[in-house]
């Protein structure tokens, strides 16, 4: 066992992990974070993204000892800090229609705030490419793709004014 000190969401947590636990089960079974869903298990869906560092990564394939000294981010932390609104990502992911079910709406809204992080003006292949290994069942993609830019226009805007 070893102990492990990360930023949770904004906040310090602190908690000891068998060397083999993966961020995913950390999440989902310690600190009941259930939007971060477990599906394949083995990095090849999305479902399952968080934000490390600000940047999206696939928290069946991370180790929580991975996590010391680092921050981590879930679904469920966007909101809170956001000042307690919904993120602009957030929005435009509703007023496009990009969710249908629900079941990946986490991990791609988390993939997509990193890659406005990184990127705030993408063009349409480059959110392609950050979304290939989101994998949705139900939209067809194309909403999710317009969230994205309605998302990085309004971004843009407001940081214009
Ligand atoms: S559950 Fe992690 S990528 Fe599918
Ligand atoms: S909205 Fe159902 S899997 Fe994407």
């Amino acid at each position: 066992m070893a102990e492990v000190r990360f930023k949770l969401n904004g906040k310090d947590v602190v908690i000891d992990v068998d060397a083999k636990e993966r961020l995913v089960d950390t999440l989902r079974k310690r600190f009941h974070l259930t939007g971060t869903k477990l599906t394949c298990g083995s990095g090849d869906c999305g479902a399952c993204t968080v934000l490390f560092n600000g940047k999206a990564i696939r928290s069946c394939t991370c180790l929580t000892c991975m996590c010391d000294g680092q921050e981590v981010v879930t679904i469920e932390g966007v909101m809170p800090m956001n000042g307690g609104k919904l993120h602009p990502m957030q929005q435009a992911f509703m007023e496009t229609g990009a969710i249908q079910c629900g079941y990946c709406t986490p991990g791609m809204i988390l993939t997509g705030i990193a890659l406005l992080n990184e990127n705030p003006d993408p063009t349409l292949d480059e959110i392609k490419v950050a979304l290939a290994g989101n994998l949705c069942r139900c939209t067809g993609y194309w909403k999710i793709f317009d969230a994205i830019q309605l998302c990085a226009k309004r971004m843009k805007e407001a940081k214009a004014e």
